[in-house]
């Protein structure tokens, strides 16, 4: 006969059904063995030291730059409507997005690709009438260019960002190139320059950032270092930008095409162009080396991006986590010929690709984004910040509907994802000076897979503040996390924590705010910090 027990295992009181027949200790065994091996369980201890007088590498604001391209419903529907449109927008420009964006102080934005760069060709993008060309890479779709280098220049202007043009290399001329900088930058009155001002901007615009081809050795022209390296030399020496404002300071930082990846190939892509910039003459220069790395544990893209488990969880962070090595590798190949750090290694596109949502247009790149993403970008983050003095810029991939999107958009509706709410987070770590933060992380295992249980950043911001950002990868175990600080004298922390019900969960239209942060409060006693985070979660903490 079955009857009702109740069987006191301090701390916890448990109710379970039992056979009356069950000995009194195999139940009590049985009980603690649930305890032991149930999902969300007992809180685990890591403590954490931060030396605030002792300060590193600036954490520079543009590692939190955004990469917008040609591709599905990235530029057009995500950022592009149209005047006409009844979404709401400033001459084209969806107004929800651009709110959105400029919560997120985004330093940089590169475009129009991407793959899509080495086909682009500049003129067919500007004037009253716009050519209807192809988008071969993605989907072989019309690409009405509709938005092209004004409509950009608008879109920057609107969300307080940079511009980082990437230059075609694979398929248009150094002669195209250079014309599209006079365009664009020229105070003079030349032909081009009048044609600009006849199109709407009679001042000239600042380019910040000039990536000279994508993938030159893929999709950008298949091309052998050495005969990359003959373009880079062509194009860095003619492609100019004129602004006045740019000539003294704020110079318009090159940036050549590095390496996709961590096998010979790759390192020997760094080697030559590195070696050459060593021995380089006036006539060219460079001042940062770009480094491709998706997550995306094989190719094609497999992994599913909605209705996963722990086990795809754990994998795919432990495939993230290799861009730790990977901007090792390549540093330490820049290091040889650049021990001053001049070259900024520069991870302008990084983020998880996934498998295409099924029903989704082929190749327009559409994937979900979930808790899983949020923590994945907050451990890039976290890598790019301990790696501040070479890491000086990085674009995810990518900002709108495409891939590892901060924004999805559909007609008229708007969601802000996980990874939205991690790069909203870490605003204040923009222009931050690094602060050594030690801890023993400890460990989370997953079937064969081991991963660092905790990963944490500190900085100081512009007024001396200090933030701290910890991260449990941990699904299913809440951590006790206890700060001891010194060169600080701290009296509160307080500040924002991101979780989910599940690894897989995310926010859609219908429910946006399933992954969304909430407030957090830690006890400040003695100069340590108590505090607890939920299993998967980020954290960021202001200490005052
Ligand atoms: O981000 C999607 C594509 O990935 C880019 O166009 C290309 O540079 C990379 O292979």
């Amino acid at each position: 006969m079955w009857g009702d027990l109740i069987i006191e295992c301090q701390p916890l009181q448990f109710k379970l059904v039992y056979n009356a027949g069950m000995p009194r200790l195999l139940a009590c065994l049985l009980i603690i063995t649930f305890a032991f091996t149930a999902p969300v369980v007992a809180q685990e201890r890591v403590e954490l030291t931060v030396d605030a007088s002792k300060t590193g590498a600036k954490i520079d604001r543009n590692i939190f730059g955004q990469f917008a391209e040609h591709l599905g419903h990235g530029v057009y529907e995500g950022i592009w409507v149209g005047p006409d449109s009844k979404i709401p927008n400033t001459r084209g420009i969806r107004n929800d997005v651009v709110a959105a964006l400029r919560a997120l102080k985004v330093p940089n934005v590169r475009w129009p690709g991407g793959c899509f760069a080495d086909e682009y060709h500049w003129r067919k993008g500007i004037g009253p009438q716009r050519a209807q060309t192809l988008n071969p890479n993605w989907g072989g779709v019309i690409e009405t260019n509709a938005f092209g280098t004004h409509e950009f220049m608008d879109f920057l202007d609107q969300i307080g960002a940079e511009a980082y043009l990437s230059i075609n290399v694979g398929s248009g001329t150094p002669q195209e190139a250079a014309e599209w900088l006079e365009y664009l930058t020229t105070a003079q009155p030349t032909t081009l320059a009048k044609e600009r001002a006849a199109n709407g901007h009679p001042g000239p615009y600042k380019i910040a950032f000039l990536g000279i081809g994508n993938e030159s050795w893929d999709c950008g022209g298949n091309m052998s270092p050495e005969y990359y390296l003959s373009q880079l030399r062509i194009y860095s020496r003619f492609v100019r930008n004129f602004n006045p404002a740019q000539q003294d300071k704020q110079q318009m930082l090159k940036i050549a095409v590095g390496p996709g990846g961590g096998e010979p190939r790759w390192t020997e892509w760094t080697e030559v162009i590195m070696k050459a910039w060593q021995n380089h003459q006036w006539s060219w220069d460079m001042n940062g080396l770009s480094m491709h790395n998706y997550t995306v544990v094989r190719w094609p893209p497999a992994f599913a991006s909605v209705g996963f488990g722990e086990t795809e969880y754990s994998q795919i962070l432990k495939s993230t986590l290799d861009m730790e090595g990977l901007i090792a590798k390549h540093s330490a190949i820049m290091d040889k010929y650049d021990p001053q750090k001049k070259i900024a290694l520069v991870v302008d596109e990084w983020g998880g690709w996934y498998a295409a949502l099924p029903g989704s247009t082929p190749g327009f790149l559409v994937q979900q984004n979930s808790m899983r993403d949020a923590i994945l970008a907050a451990l890039n983050l976290n890598i790019f910040a301990r790696h501040a003095d070479r890491v000086r810029m990085a674009n995810i991939a990518q900002m709108i509907n495409v891939l590892q999107a901060m924004i999805l958009t559909d007609k008229e509706k708007m969601v802000l994802t996980p990874t939205y709410h991690v790069f909203k987070m870490y605003v204040p770590f923009q222009d931050s000076t690094s602060v050594p933060v030690t801890f023993n992380a400890g460990s989370y295992t997953r079937g064969d897979v081991t991963l660092p249980r905790v990963d944490a950043i500190a900085a100081k911001d512009a007024t001396g503040k200090l933030w701290l950002e910890i991260t449990n990868i941990d699904p299913n175990q809440s951590l006790e996390i206890e700060v001891n600080l010194t060169g600080v004298n701290a009296k509160s922390a307080t500040g924002e924590t991101l979780t989910a019900p599940k690894v897989d969960s995310v926010n859609t239209f219908d429910s946006p705010n399933t992954v969304t942060t909430k407030p957090v409060s830690a006890k400040v006693q003695g100069g340590k910090i108590a505090l607890t985070l939920e299993p998967k979660s980020v954290t960021v903490i202001s200490v005052e």
